[in-house]
């Protein structure tokens, strides 16, 4: 059920040090750590002695150290000392994985390490760009990552799930449209609000009380990433029609990375193109999110816990589901070809 051949969000940035870092994505336990010169490395966490978990061990310079014999490997995953051992065939004993740094997060490859290409991270410039502010945190959320999605891809839930800081009836109300990209495997759901109050975090941002058009547009692309433009213009001044001069934007990051079958890191935060050398505003945005996020824990937790009670149950869709369902299409033609024998070319 993991896409491969994919780029995940490990963890951000500053998370990673000079000593090791257990997570499992996609199943796999991958050990991270740095090296003296801040470069990145990934290895199968697990020494190859007697599968004492790496992460157990200590990282020594270059080299990361078993906590059990002292089993010592380099970054390419081969083996440079072990105790009392003077014949060591430096040949690859676990797994390495392309890893890189970029947009504030550290990104590792799931898949054939070979086709590995830093240009298909995913663009999140605004998470790096000076002329945006940008912080976020992580969750580890007990549920298939495709839950979060059907829940970023449906905006309607906010009225129901967080009545009291980001809901506002007029999300109900206000058609939504959804366009999926099979092509370039990217769904799309946009719903505006037109001439309406703004809602109390926004009428700050944008200064006004006046009316405003409201917008919340939530882009899936694979593997399993959701960017949330969101924002509001003064009524009336094109904001839908690309003038947002007279309007604030945020762009809601969500980055899923699937741990188990039934469990996920999810990575948020927003970026702002308001105040964004406000880094007490910065702080308030990341604390608000991270309250309205844990609303959606509880529920997603105890939607997965009643699908494991309830394994025959199918999920009904409706409207609403129009973009979680587009985005669960495009994840499950890729997971289709990923699982198509491959053929073999008889006139070779
Ligand atoms: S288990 Fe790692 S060195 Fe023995
Ligand atoms: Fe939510």
């Amino acid at each position: 059920m993991f896409l491969q051949n994919h780029w995940y969000a490990v963890a951000w940035d500053h998370e990673i040090a000079q000593k090791p870092f257990a997570r499992t994505i996609c199943g796999e336990d991958i050990v991270f750590y740095r090296k003296p010169d801040r470069s990145l490395v990934a290895l199968e966490d697990v020494c190859p002695h007697r599968l004492l978990p790496l992460s157990e061990g200590r990282v020594e310079g270059e080299h990361i150290v078993c906590g059990y014999h002292g089993l010592t490997l380099d970054c390419t995953g081969s083996c440079v000392r072990m105790p009392q051992q003077d014949n060591l065939t430096q040949k690859k004993l676990v797994k390495a994985y392309p890893i890189a740094e970029r947009h504030r997060f550290v990104w590792v490859w799931i898949g054939d390490a070979k086709a590995a290409d830093e240009d298909l991270i995913p663009d999140l410039h605004w998470c790096s760009d000076p002329k945006w502010a940008f912080d976020g945190s992580t969750y580890h959320i007990n549920c298939d990552y495709r839950l979060l999605i059907d829940n970023l891809m449906d905006l309607t839930h906010e009225t129901y799930v967080h009545p009291t800081s980001i809901g506002q009836e007029e999300i109900t109300e206000a058609p939504i449209e959804t366009a999926a990209d099979m092509e370039n495997k990217t769904a799309t759901v946009s719903r505006w609000m037109y001439n309406i109050d703004p809602p109390p975090f926004w009428s700050t941002n944008l200064k006004s009380t006046e009316k405003c058009d409201r917008w919340q547009i939530c882009n899936f692309s694979l593997p399993a990433n959701v960017m949330i433009d969101v924002g509001v213009a003064l009524a009336g001044t094109g904001a839908p029609e690309g003038d947002r001069s007279h309007g604030v934007t945020g762009i809601v990051v969500d980055l899923m990375t699937p741990e188990t079958e039934t469990s996920t890191w999810y990575h948020w935060g927003m970026a702002r193109d308001f105040e964004i050398h406000d880094q007490g505003l910065t702080l308030r945005i990341r604390n608000a999110q991270g309250a309205v996020f844990a609303e959606d824990e509880v529920v997603l937790e105890k939607q997965q816990q009643k699908m494991l009670e309830l394994p025959d149950r199918r999920l009904a869709n409706f409207a609403i589901d129009a973009g979680g369902v587009a985005a669960r299409r495009i994840i499950d033609a890729e997971l289709a070809k990923q699982q198509k024998p491959k053929t073999v070319d008889k006139a070779a």
